[in-house]
């Protein structure tokens, strides 16, 4: 079967920085990856390629089956799924988190004028309620708290019902049992086969929910590591990715890491 995406000798610079620097990656069908690394890694940029916004400098990145640069990226827009900080932001406050979700149906933030089929809003809350927040679903995005808003990002990017799901960072700002409850969530997606091939960018090991089967670690816009996560996602790996001597333990399916005792 051919690769969901695929990127080829990716490099990506701007002016003298480059921020991706010969990454070369397959996900198939099936799979759920976490790519984790520090800050400034080039994790949103590998994302960025990823959902179409942006396109390399050099090498040749596949996303379903089509080239970037030679394939209309509308198109292809509708059929991918992506969460992040600045997808958040687009969302005017003033709207009604039921048309939030709506609204991506059309790939557009914002509702005006369209009309929506019945079966979009049963779709919708479906959504919401996939991911706990229902209840929320007459209230405005801007009244929501930050751990609500990601919930609801999260429905929203599945409202296409797209083959590919980004996720950047959902669980930044959340509390303890924020962060838990979105885990258990993505838990449940990731072991759902009727579920979307998933990528989830995160910072923290602690954050990668049971059920995820592959790993990927970027520094300084190269790849440090990538592979199934039983076998990648290794102390010694955690180690050279984040230059930090550090422990890792695993536990029912959870990881936990910190730094190693001098
Ligand atoms: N237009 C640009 N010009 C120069 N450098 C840029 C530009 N855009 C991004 N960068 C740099 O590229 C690097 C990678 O950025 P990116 O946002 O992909 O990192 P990240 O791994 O997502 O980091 P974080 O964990 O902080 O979100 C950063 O050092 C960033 O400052
Ligand atoms: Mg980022």
């Amino acid at each position: 079967m051919a690769p969901v995406l695929e990127l080829a000798d990716v490099s990506v610079r701007r002016g003298t920085a480059t921020l991706l620097d010969d990454v070369s990656w397959t996900v198939r069908e099936g799979e759920r990856w976490v790519v984790i690394g520090p800050n400034g890694a080039g994790k949103t940029t590998m994302l960025q390629i990823a959902s179409t916004q942006i396109h390399p400098s050099s090498g040749v990145a596949t996303v379903l089956e089509e080239v970037l640069g030679a394939v209309d990226v509308f198109e292809l827009r509708h059929r991918i799924g992506y969460t992040s900080a600045a997808v958040a932001e687009r969302i005017p406050r003033g709207e009604r988190v039921l048309d939030a979700v709506l609204t991506a149906s059309y790939g557009m933030t914002g509702r005006w004028r369209e009309e929506y089929e019945e079966f979009d809003e049963a779709q919708a809350m479906l959504l919401l309620r996939l991911m706990g927040v229902d209840g929320l679903a007459g209230r405005t995005f801007g009244t929501l708290s930050e751990g609500e808003r990601k919930r609801v990002l999260i429905a929203r990017a599945l409202m296409t019902d797209p083959e590919l799901l980004l996720l950047d960072e959902p669980a930044a700002g959340l509390d303890l049992g924020g962060r838990e409850d979105l885990v258990s969530n993505l838990g449940k997606l990731a072991r759902d086969p009727e579920a979307p091939v998933l990528v989830l960018v995160s910072h923290h090991v602690e954050e990668i929910p049971p059920g995820f089967t592959h790993v990927l670690m970027l520094r300084d816009g190269k790849v440090t590591a990538k592979g199934p996560i039983e076998e990648t996602l290794t102390a010694q790996n955690l180690t050279i990715t984040f230059q930090m001597p550090l422990i890792l333990e695993v536990r029912d399916g959870r990881y936990a890491a910190r730094r190693a005792p001098r």
